[in-house]
């Protein structure tokens, strides 16, 4: 099937946001060090980038949990496909994620994380779905807060495709 890619957020626009983001963190973070926890593949690009425009000291880490197939809805099953390499005890903690839509994995993914005794855990998206949200989850930094459409690019993808599109666009199946 084919699809086109209609632009949502250029990528001056992301470019921008994220700017902002970082500064704040780098503000409300001054004279600690802050651990980075990057959720794979899709929070990717958002996080080196937003490491990128952080000015305290950081560290990174990585890890995979699975809730999506090549499906455009959430299956609601979230498994740690690769867990973390360091622990989180007495780590101010950032979550990065690309998206939060129904909050499904990121209140399992919170929950589960705070268990290992970070001083501080905090979570930031560059997006936002608020419309679709099922699970309550409080969200510390927000880039964007988008309309509920299935959006590509940023990391995001569409059957593991588009992630490396340097915009956000909506995918309009034909
Ligand atoms: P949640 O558990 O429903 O909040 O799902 C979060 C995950 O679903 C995200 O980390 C994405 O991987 C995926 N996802 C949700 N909405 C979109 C979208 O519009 N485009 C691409 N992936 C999405
Ligand atoms: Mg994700």
């Amino acid at each position: 099937m084919a699809e086109k890619i209609r632009i949502l957020l250029t990528e001056e626009e992301v470019n921008k946001k994220i700017q902002e983001i970082g500064e704040q963190i780098s503000k409300e973070y001054a004279g600690k060090q802050v651990h980075l926890v990057c959720v794979l593949k899709g929070g990717s690009f958002f996080m080196c980038e937003l490491a990128k425009r952080i000015t305290v000291p950081v560290s990174l880490d990585f890890m995979s949990v699975s809730s999506y197939g090549s499906e455009t809805k959430s299956s609601g099953i979230v498994k740690i496909v690769k867990d973390l390499d360091e622990p989180l005890k007495d780590k101010d903690v950032i979550v990065v994620e690309d998206i939060v839509d129904s909050g499904r994995t990121l209140s399992y993914l919170l929950e589960m994380l705070r268990k290992r005794g970070p001083r501080s855990l905090a979570l930031c998206t560059l997006l936002d779905k608020p419309e679709r949200r099922v699970v309550d989850v409080h969200v510390d930094y927000t880039g964007f807060q988008i309309p509920d459409e299935f959006v590509v690019g940023y990391g995001l993808d569409y059957d593991q495709r588009y992630r490396n599109l340097p915009y956000i666009g909506v995918v309009e199946l034909d």
